[in-house]
């Protein structure tokens, strides 16, 4: 159980972390202090062929350790070029790409952008980071798969995985060939275990075992496969699920995923947390208004190619800027909230607007 949330979970609030230290409540099993420091390494190596997948998908609403994607938006509007903003680059040159940015989101050239047209961009903005994950993808399976046959084992993968560890890989690759007992600690076992399961449901049927580059892009990148995508909702709500019916209540949703009486009390103080997911809850997920999150409604919410959701958010970016009131943004609009779109502030945000048309 809730395995990724061990070694991958990254987003976890950092005024969530202060209240566990304050309260002295910490189920340090559960947090290693180590996860941002992990995440931040996968972020700058991108390059790195990365063979695990991640806990953290651009474009996809929900981690799989279910915490809200906090940058979702700025993904989705900002696409590949994410990684150019961010706090420390020159405000000029961020202002001059958020304007070209907006040019390009204002289809039809007509100074102002409808919830249509961010609907389309953020849709174009999603297939970026898709086709991202391809080229990636290219690279980690050459990584896991190095006589090149196209096809990768999970015991190759194992040992590829395991050193990545830290383990010696020629020693596990000799301890599985002659079915050694490989003596890993409980955690990576439980991880390793985890992974297995994650690899079978990558193989598309007729299963044969192995997964070709095709499989394991659904194994790094679920969010790209309808089948993987139902089973990694199964994952989510199987850890948020307190009473085993499949389904998530308000509750079970605003809790902190390891339901003891001292994580209650931690989150209880923190309320941005709580009212950040029942208002996600409660307005977008629970897409019928009954007050339960079904599998299907997690599914719907985390698809990133669905149409419907990139309109909600086209909404829901408008009208966090929307100062005029006219359902669409204008640039002055979308420089003054450059810290939403962007993730980092302009100065002087208006001055000469109207001059660099
Ligand atoms: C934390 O990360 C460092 C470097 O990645 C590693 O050497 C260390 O063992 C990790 N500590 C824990 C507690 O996992
Ligand atoms: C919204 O308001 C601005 C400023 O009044 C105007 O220039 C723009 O054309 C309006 N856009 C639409 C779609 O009505």
């Amino acid at each position: 159980m809730a395995v990724w949330r061990k070694l991958w979970s990254t987003n976890l609030l950092a005024a969530s972390l202060l209240f566990y230290i304050l309260l002295n409540a910490m189920d340090v099993h559960a947090r290693p202090a180590n996860m941002s420091t992990a995440k931040d390494k996968s972020a700058a190596s991108k390059d790195d062929n990365e063979i695990l997948p991640a806990d953290h998908l651009n474009g996809v609403k929900l981690e799989l350790d279910g915490h809200l994607n906090k940058d979702f938006h700025q993904e989705v509007f900002l696409g590949k070029e994410i990684e150019e903003f961010d706090e420390d680059s020159e405000p000029r040159r961020n202002r001059k790409k958020l304007i070209e940015i907006f040019t390009k989101v204002d289809f039809n050239k007509d100074k102002s952008v409808s919830a249509k047209e961010m609907q389309r961009w953020i849709m174009e903005k999603t297939d970026e980071h898709y086709q991202e994950a391809l080229v990636e993808n290219k690279n980690s399976f050459r990584a896991v798969d190095p006589d090149g046959d196209g096809r990768v084992t999970w015991d190759e993968y194992r040992v590829k995985f395991l050193a990545s560890k830290g383990f010696n890989e020629k020693e596990v690759a000799e301890k599985i060939k002659k079915n050694e007992d490989l003596k890993l600690d409980e955690e990576t076992q439980e991880v390793l275990e985890s992974l297995k399961d994650r690899w079978y449901q990558a193989d598309s049927p007729p299963s044969d075992q192995l997964l070709n580059e095709q499989e394991f892009l659904s194994f790094l990148h679920p969010e790209h496969s309808r089948g993987m995508l139902q089973y990694m909702v199964k994952e989510i709500v199987r850890d948020l699920d307190q009473d085993g019916d499949k389904k998530l209540t308000l509750s079970e949703f605003i809790s902190l995923p390891v339901g003891t009486v001292e994580n209650q009390k931690a989150q209880d103080i923190d309320d941005d947390w709580v009212r950040e997911r029942r208002k996600e809850f409660e307005e977008v997920i629970d897409s019928n208004h009954d007050g339960i999150i079904t599998m299907e409604e997690l599914e719907e919410y985390m698809d990133p190619m669905n149409e419907h959701n990139a309109l909600n958010e086209a909404k829901q970016m408008i009208a966090v800027a929307d100062e005029n009131q006219n359902n669409s943004l204008e640039l002055d609009e979308i420089l003054k909230y450059s810290q939403y779109f962007t993730g980092s502030k302009l100065m002087d945000y208006a001055r000469n607007v109207h001059e660099e048309f």
